[in-house]
């Protein structure tokens, strides 16, 4: 079965907030990758809300009719704002003020407290709870343990491994070849243990192919890359495009 695609929107709110203005719309953007066919839209609210603001959520939670995942910290803050707004999915990630994106998955190990209390409330509001965390087992053991439903597997160390032409050939593509391996295998046992396995962070319409050949993975989170293709060929064309490339 094909994983399903949720089109992270968060850039398409960068280049509104580079102005402070109101365009371009993140729901006129929602739409169209609804009507291009994506199954979700996924935005990312963040502490210093740089681009996705709380209205947006507001907004986003009226027109989006296929599936609204927030990604969020798992603050006092956030989980209010959830509760409230009532998004279908909430994806826990680690956030720091100064990192240009968010920088590998979420030790829930190291805040096992304050991540199971996240959990617990999203869940009783009926809120779908995905958490973002490196391919490690025993990350996903502790994301089984604090009750989540889903895990969203970081890609980033192998989006890296395979952005230049070095991963065709011998060294690079062995490395890359060896971060698949650690991605499909970590979505096994996610799969193994009853939890949903998602996967996402700088993943392209090159490289998305080796991850969607692993039957484990149900979704994906992708933004920059759609985003940017859509400055050139249009939001539509460049979703359809991702739709196809994680088609097998
Ligand atoms: N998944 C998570 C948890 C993320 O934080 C991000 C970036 O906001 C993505 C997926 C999408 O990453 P990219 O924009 O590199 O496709």
């Amino acid at each position: 079965m094909t994983a399903k695609l949720n089109v992270n929107i968060d850039h398409v709110a960068t280049i509104r907030e580079a102005r402070k203005t109101i365009e371009p719309s993140i729901i006129t953007a929602a739409v169209i990758c609804e009507q291009a066919g994506a199954d979700g839209i996924t935005v990312h609210l963040r502490g210093d809300r740089r681009h996705i603001q709380d209205r947006d959520i507001e907004l986003l939670r009226d027109v989006v009719t296929t599936y609204l995942n927030v990604e969020m910290a798992a603050t006092d803050e956030m989980v209010a704002i959830a509760l409230q707004t009532k998004p279908d999915a909430v994806s826990l990630v680690p956030e720091s003020p100064n990192e240009i994106t968010t920088e590998g998955g979420l030790d829930v190990i190291g805040n096992i407290e304050t991540v199971s209390s996240a959990v617990e409330k999203l869940k009783e509001a009926g809120i779908f709870v995905s958490i973002f965390i490196d391919p490690d087992t025993s990350q996903i053991d502790a994301a089984k343990r604090v009750g989540a439903q889903q895990i969203e597997l970081c890609t980033a160390e192998y989006a890296e491994l395979t952005l230049s032409s070095r991963a065709a050939h011998g060294e690079g593509a062995q490395k890359a070849a060896a971060a698949v391996s650690r991605i499909a295998a970590a979505a096994v046992h996610a799969q193994s243990l009853g939890l949903i396995a998602a996967a996402g962070h700088g993943l392209t319409y090159r490289n998305v192919g080796a991850l969607a050949a692993i039957p484990e993975i149900t979704e994906f989170n992708i933004g920059h890359n759609i985003i940017s293709r859509s400055v050139f060929v249009g939001l539509n064309q460049a979703v359809k495009e991702m739709i196809e490339a994680i088609q097998i």
